[in-house]
């Protein structure tokens, strides 16, 4: 049997057109989070499993880790997300860097998911993480980083929404609120974070299952249900709305706000998976129900600097992948037309010229031509429908008495047009087009 052209699954191949794509996305967001400040850095895709069994969230590590263990019998593991791996970098020079610490990555991560729109077993992820500040101003910077590259790539507000929550309102709301213990605390946290993957009646049927017959009686389900419910910070019952956590939720909207990001609300139902996040928490939703995933998440998580045994480090960051971004931008619209990088295709009119031509072929990469050249011996028209086909848009003749004349002629393969020059004013022509 023939060996399968597939690659794995939930894997992506990138055919240089894909690349192209992805180069583009990564190079646009690279220019937007310099203009905040942030570094770019990587680390290895391999990790020891213990760097994820500390506090990551149990989904991920029980379930959607790739593990092996290496011929050192060390346990490894593939990286599925980037925050333990950068808490432990930033831990090891703890000392020594200037903070607040801007630091972003885009690294790919595998998780053994079932793939399905928005979701891969293999994904590049942009990592932006602010260290070093433990005021709200943290928060407020990252979200406007992340409305920044919504900007950059043409997106208008109505095209997606921010949803907010914070940890402590969320324990507050679980423990003191609700008056569950710290078991059923978490049980339910976990229960709401796959709300929106369930019924409505599956979501009460789970939660009552967790609460104990007094509880039941006290009519503790209804409070969680109502409390779900709730849109606006202002509705919620006094207690809530009065915790210090609910207080910042409500500063960060007005500073959101005041930075003209609107399209922000409060979201009780917002938990996010992972077990680090400590305070205020938020995701990013198209607005489109096509795409129905969380585009990106983030949130403050002061805790994960501390474990590796250094002083404790105020930190919040985000993660954005790209299969939801490029879902959003193709759903919108807002994906570039696809462009070949080269501009000039050479037709070699006589191969046996090829020696001859070098001159003239490095003079138009020497004035900044992206050149191809067809040294494949076939005849023109063959050679022009090469360079028809990657939509290039020039093709430059070359023969003997082109190469004596010093005057080429250049074909517009998009009009049709033909008309002889000299290599400079090509290169104009071709430059002008570009800017097109
Ligand atoms: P996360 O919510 O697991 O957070 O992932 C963040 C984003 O990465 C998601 O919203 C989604 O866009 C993308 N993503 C996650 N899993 C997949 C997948 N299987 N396929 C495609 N895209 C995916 C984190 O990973 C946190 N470590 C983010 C963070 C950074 N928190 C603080 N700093």
């Amino acid at each position: 049997m023939a060996l399968s052209t597939k690659p794995y699954k939930g894997a992506r191949d990138f055919y240089p057109e894909d690349k192209r794509l992805q180069t583009y996305l990564f190079s646009t967001i690279r220019k937007t989070v310099a203009k905040f400040g942030y570094e770019e850095y990587d680390a290895p895709i391999l990790e020891p499993l213990e760097l994820y069994l500390a506090k990551t969230g149990d989904e991920i590590v029980n379930e959607q880790t790739y593990v092996f263990t290496d011929r050192g019998d060390r346990e490894v593991v593939i990286r599925p997300e980037m925050t333990p791996t950068v808490s432990r970098m930033v831990a090891a020079r703890r000392q020594e860097l200037p903070f607040p610490v801007r630091w972003f990555s885009i690294p790919n991560l595998w998780r053994y998911e079932r793939p399905q729109r928005g979701r891969l077993r293999e994904h590049w992820q942009l990592n932006v993480d602010l260290f070093g500040v433990a005021g709200l101003e943290a928060e407020h910077e990252l979200i406007v980083v992340v409305d920044e590259i919504f900007k950059a790539f043409k997106a208008k507000h109505d095209m997606y929404e921010i949803k907010l929550n914070n940890r402590k309102l969320v324990d507050h709301f679980l423990l003191d609120y609700l008056g569950l213990d710290s078991v059923q605390a978490h049980s339910v946290g976990k229960l709401i974070d796959r709300k929106n993957k369930m019924s409505e009646a599956m979501f009460e049927a789970q939660a009552d299952a967790i609460l104990t017959p007094s509880q039941r009686e006290a009519g503790v389900l209804n409070k969680l249900l109502g409390v779900m419910k709730i849109k606006k910070l202002s509705h919620l019952p006094e207690d809530l709305r009065e915790h210090d956590s609910a207080k910042d939720l409500q500063k960060m909207l007005d500073l959101l706000a005041a930075s003209g990001i609107t399209n922000a609300h409060y979201d009780p139902t917002l938990m996010r998976g992972f077990d680090y996040y400590t305070g205020i928490v938020f995701e990013v939703f198209d607005t489109n129900p096509e795409n129905n995933r969380a585009m990106l998440g983030g949130g403050r998580y002061d805790g994960l600097v501390g474990l590796f045994g250094v002083e404790p480090v105020p930190t919040v960051g985000f993660g954005w992948g790209d299969v939801t971004l490029q879902n959003f931008l193709e759903t919108h619209e807002l994906l570039p037309p696809k462009k070949t990088p080269v501009d000039v295709y050479v037709v070699m009119l006589d191969l046996n010229l090829y020696e001859k031509a070098q001159k003239t072929i490095a003079s138009l990469r020497s004035m900044g031509m992206n050149v191809a050249v067809d040294m494949t011996g076939r005849k023109a028209d063959k050679q022009i429908k090469s360079a028809d086909k990657q939509a290039i848009a020039f093709a430059l003749f070359i023969g003997a008495k082109e190469l004596e004349e010093g005057v080429f002629n250049l074909k517009n393969l998009h009009t049709g047009h033909e008309e002889a020059h000299s290599i400079e004013r090509i290169v104009t022509m071709i430059k002008d087009h570009r800017r097109k």
